[in-house]
């Protein structure tokens, strides 16, 4: 391989034996931890760097700059590093421990910006990052909540290669919405090749709108949008989607829990909520369906969140054991 760069995507497939054991359908869990930043969001990096140097958007040694919670960062300052693009990240505090370090080892320059600011203030961090933008000569912002190139490079690449994977079998695809851009881009990749046969279904965390609910806190990093405060993102097209389905945090913690002891999966908390909507697809779904349900991300990222019993505790959820 001639760089890391080559490490992105055609991340493996693997069978849920123990918690789908009883069900008429399969569910395989598309492990886009193993992507070389661990998570989906390398590909998206990739892409829109990519596609933004060949339009002469984003010129050689141009700082990038984004706003996001972690995984964006962290695919932008890997793939920022291999094509001599300095990347500064402006996050909140709800990112982790684990990807402010990530961040940080991949060289990328951190801002934090005030979670709670709306829109409209300039303490929020699309603001910031505008800001941010504004002072750096030749300073280009990659917006994943806009760029195309977000769902385009699920499009060419993680529905390909679901298809593939399953030799056309595939009957279901469920993956959890942030910027939409998974479930949006590979979804219209699916639909295309199975000619509208594959059913898309998305995975939304409580407290957020997306599937028309009140707005709320939200406790699943990286997913979820509030209409009050958040535009609905362009990288998230509703008309590819049969269905959303709405989570509360218990299920999608046990199910996180799960995933390690049962599977010996250890992803993150969006995973888990993909995870148990995709295991209730599969409980409705006519026999012998094929459920294929993306995890975006490693619990490595979560360590001390998800799998912490002092933070689950903290958020009023079962630490991992308790559950039944
Ligand atoms: C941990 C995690 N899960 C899921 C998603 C959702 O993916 P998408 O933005 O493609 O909807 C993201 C997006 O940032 C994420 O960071």
């Amino acid at each position: 391989m001639s760089s890391a760069a080559e490490l992105v995507g055609n991340t493996p497939l693997v069978e849920l034996r123990n918690l789908a054991a009883n069900l008429p359908s399969r569910v395989l869990v598309k492990l886009e931890g193993r992507n070389p930043g661990g998570s989906a969001k390398d590909r998206v990096a990739l892409n829109i760097i990519r596609e933004a140097e060949a339009s002469g958007e984003l010129v050689p040694g141009a700082t990038i700059v984004e706003s996001s919670s972690g995984n964006t960062g962290i695919g932008l300052a890997l793939i920022g590093r291999l094509t001599g693009h300095p990347v500064v990240i402006v996050h909140t505090a709800q990112i982790s421990a684990e990807k402010r370090q990530m961040l940080r080892a991949y060289g990328a320059t951190l801002v934090e910006a005030d979670w709670d600011a709306p829109p409209e203030s300039p303490d929020n961090a699309r603001a910031v990052a505008e800001r941010i933008a504004g002072s750096i000569p030749g300073a280009w912002q990659s917006k994943q909540f806009e760029n195309r190139n977000n769902p385009a490079a699920h499009y060419r690449t993680t529905g390909p290669e679901i298809w593939h994977q399953t030799a056309g079998r595939v009957s279901h695809f469920v993956a959890s919405i942030g910027t939409g851009g998974s479930v949006s881009g590979a979804g219209r990749f699916l639909k295309e090749a199975s000619a509208g046969a594959v059913r898309v279904i998305g995975a939304n965390p409580s407290g957020s709108t997306y599937a028309g609910e009140p707005d709320g806190p939200i406790l699943v990093d990286g997913v979820g949008t509030r209409w009050q405060r958040d535009w609905w993102p362009h990288t998230f097209d509703r008309n590819i989607l049969d269905e959303v389905h709405t989570l509360g945090n218990s299920p999608v913690y046990e199910m996180v829990h799960s995933l390690a002891r049962e599977e010996s999966l250890l992803l993150g908390p969006s995973s888990g909520l993909a995870v148990a909507v995709a295991l209730d697809v599969a409980r409705s779904a006519p026999p012998g369906s094929v459920v294929v349900v993306i995890s975006p991300d490693t619990g490595l990222n979560y360590l001390t969140k998800a799998f912490n019993p002092h933070w689950l505790e903290s958020e009023g959820l079962a630490a991992q054991g308790e559950t039944p």
